[in-house]
């Protein structure tokens, strides 16, 4: 069951795509669009773009493409029906009651079963830490490593049996079945060796999501062991790479940044030493979505790794991800300690805010790296550095922050101001133009990609002619005598062109969202926002516009008479086709405009 048309047309005008998206990906406005990292697919300079006019969003680089409600159950993983419920909510609208169809509600209560599941396993592991006598030992190591009360309760932390199908059990009596189970995670069933825990003798971390609910789990031994930590796999509830530990907390901290650090336990010694917008990644590496997930809550994190060369190579890797996202990073060492845990233990809180107060600029942390790379002693081994330095000074973007930047290198660094400028503005760029080629020839997918672009040369001359009916819907009365919906070959796009046809026809307002939205399957919602965001490679000038509408509308149709011309048997209508082939070859469209 679906809502009511004007009821879910009414939710999608009131909440504008680009304010809904720019709470999850930093955009820019860029011509009439509006540009950003596409969250879909990885990638290092923006192709994603959000339309104002056409309130959808297309990715040029993957395809990915739909309107708001699409963006959140993509982005969201939710079902239709949520994404619907989040944004009525957004905007204050009271949704009836309603039915689900059979699968949105198999994979809600799928949710909704593993929600509660999750929730029941932390309260179980919660209730052995603090009042089994198996939970001692636990309880003790925690205290010993210097966890208060308040934290144990305030994170939830628990601790999992030695038993190995302790939790097994106690779900299965709480009535879930063993698939249920399996799609948690928790338990790990096996035809031979049986139903067992996949947590058992560990102190457990409950990782929340940023609305408070518990999606899985992070669990440590107590003492040495391997693996010193083990962590939930993904499940539909759970995405490593668009979580943060602490998260819940430190989005209601009134801080104007955020502290990013390595583990479970330092997120929990900054908390309780008041630093309650401390967070950590989930046992993997720092990543873009989780950055964009810190984007909706601050300008500014600042990185605070372990001090050893793992920790400052995961800085180095996380910074591009953050400058990427549009946010400011920083970098605090914890040096001579190994981390903030230890560090807070042993100088208390004031320190740490020290350290904050002195934390370095992302750019200048990289720079101090490089230089520790190079022996300062040896002039060849100098000259290289202060080469990689001008390289790496000739990224920056914007000029006035360049030249702050070449300013304070030089100081720095010892070396000559005026040399070192004219060597980044050497690098400036020759630099850059080398990067984007390397990149080209080493990339076997790029190369994939030209294939299937020639594949697409059939079809982009029909998308194209979609998306120029829609931006500029006066071209329509130049082109309706040549062109019609039947011209359009793939079944889907021969359906979107009779709306588009018929709205144009009578006049009406083509709003490409709304026709998105008769379109329930996600495949055929993204070759729509295809079809709608149709680009030459280059944009026609103005003169140059009859020229590109001439040799689009007569691909479409020359495509549309031979597809006829293989399938036509009538010898007569086979001449009518070639007259009208030679007729179209000739054809002249001007819009006087
Ligand atoms: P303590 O030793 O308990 O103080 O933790 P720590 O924060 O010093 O841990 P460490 O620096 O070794 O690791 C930081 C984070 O990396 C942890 O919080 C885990 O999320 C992750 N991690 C560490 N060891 C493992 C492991 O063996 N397996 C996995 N999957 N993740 C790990
Ligand atoms: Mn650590």
């Amino acid at each position: 069951m679906r809502y009511a048309e004007e009821l879910i047309e009414e939710v999608r005008e009131r909440n504008d795509i680009v304010d809904v998206i720019s709470s999850y990906v930093s955009l820019k406005k860029k011509g009439s669009s509006y540009f950003g990292l596409c969250p879909f697919h990885n990638e290092k300079s923006p192709s994603f773009s959000v339309s104002r006019e056409k309130q959808m969003y297309y990715c040029f680089g993957c395809g990915q493409g739909g309107n708001v409600y699409t963006f959140l159950m993509e982005y969201n993983r939710l079902s239709f029906v949520e994404a619907m419920q989040e944004l009525a909510d957004r905007v204050g609208v009271e949704l009836p009651q309603q039915e689900q169809s059979p699968q949105e509600k198999q994979e809600a209560d799928t949710k909704v079963i593993l929600k509660e599941m999750n929730k029941a396993a932390a309260v179980y592991f919660h209730w052995q830490l603090l009042h089994s006598k198996r939970g001692e030992k636990a309880l003790e190591y925690l205290n010993k490593r210097g966890i208060t009360m308040e934290m144990i309760k305030h994170f939830g932390l628990g601790y999992a049996d030695l038993y190995r199908d302790d939790l097994y059990q106690y779900l299965r009596k709480k009535g879930y079945t063993d698939q249920q189970m399996k799609d948690s995670s928790l338990v790990t069933i096996d035809s031979v060796k049986g139903s067992y825990d996949k947590f058992f003798n560990r102190v457990m971390f409950p990782i929340m999501d940023v609305n408070q609910r518990v999606v899985g789990f992070g669990g440590r031994v107590m003492g040495d062991g391997e693996p010193k930590y083990l962590n939930s796999k993904e499940t539909i509830l759970f995405d490593k790479g668009r979580n943060l530990y602490g998260l819940n907390y430190a989005r209601r901290s009134r801080e104007k940044n955020i502290i990013l650090c390595e583990g479970y336990m330092d997120v929990i010694s900054l908390h309780m030493a008041g630093f309650t917008n401390a967070v950590a990644p989930l046992g993997t590496a720092f990543t873009s979505g989780q950055a964009m997930l810190l984007k909706r809550y601050t300008e500014e994190v600042i990185l605070s790794f372990d001090s050893d060369g793992a920790g400052i190579k995961a800085a180095l890797r996380a910074l591009p991800i953050l400058r990427e996202a549009g946010l400011r990073g920083k970098v605090v060492s914890m040096k001579p300690y190994k981390d903030p845990d230890e560090l807070i233990k042993q100088e208390g809180r004031e320190a740490f805010i020290k350290r904050l107060e002195e934390a370095e600029s992302g750019r200048m942390f990289e720079l101090v790296v490089l230089h520790g790379q190079y022996n300062q002693n040896d002039p060849e081994s100098r000259t290289e550095f202060i080469r990689q330095m001008a390289q790496k000074l000739a990224g920056i973007e914007e000029a006035m922050e360049r030249s702050t930047y070449i300013n304070a290198a030089a100081n720095r660094f010892m070396v000559n101001e005026k040399d070192l400028t004219k060597l980044v503005n050497r690098y400036g760029i020759g630099y850059q133009y080398e990067k984007v080629n390397e990149t080209y020839k080493k990339d076997p997918e790029t190369r994939e990609k030209a294939k299937q672009r020639k594949e697409d040369m059939k079809v982009q001359p029909q998308r194209l002619l979609l998306t120029w009916l829609i931006e500029r819907p006066y071209i329509y009365d130049s082109i309706k005598k040549y062109v019609g919906p039947n011209d359009f070959l793939l079944p889907l796009h021969h359906s979107v062109a009779m709306m588009v046809f018929d709205q144009l026809e009578s006049g009406q307002e083509i709003v490409p969202a709304r026709i998105l939205d008769k379109f329930t399957d996600a495949e055929e919602q993204k070759e729509v926002a295809a079809l709608f965001n149709a680009r030459l490679k280059y944009e026609p000038d103005a003169e140059k516009d009859d020229k590109a509408l001439t040799d689009v509308v007569r691909k479409v149709k020359m495509a549309s008479i031979e597809d006829e011309m293989a399938r036509t048997g009538d010898i007569v209508r086979w001449q009518e086709l070639i007259t009208l082939k030679n007729k179209i070859q000739k054809l002249q469209i001007h819009t006087n405009l």
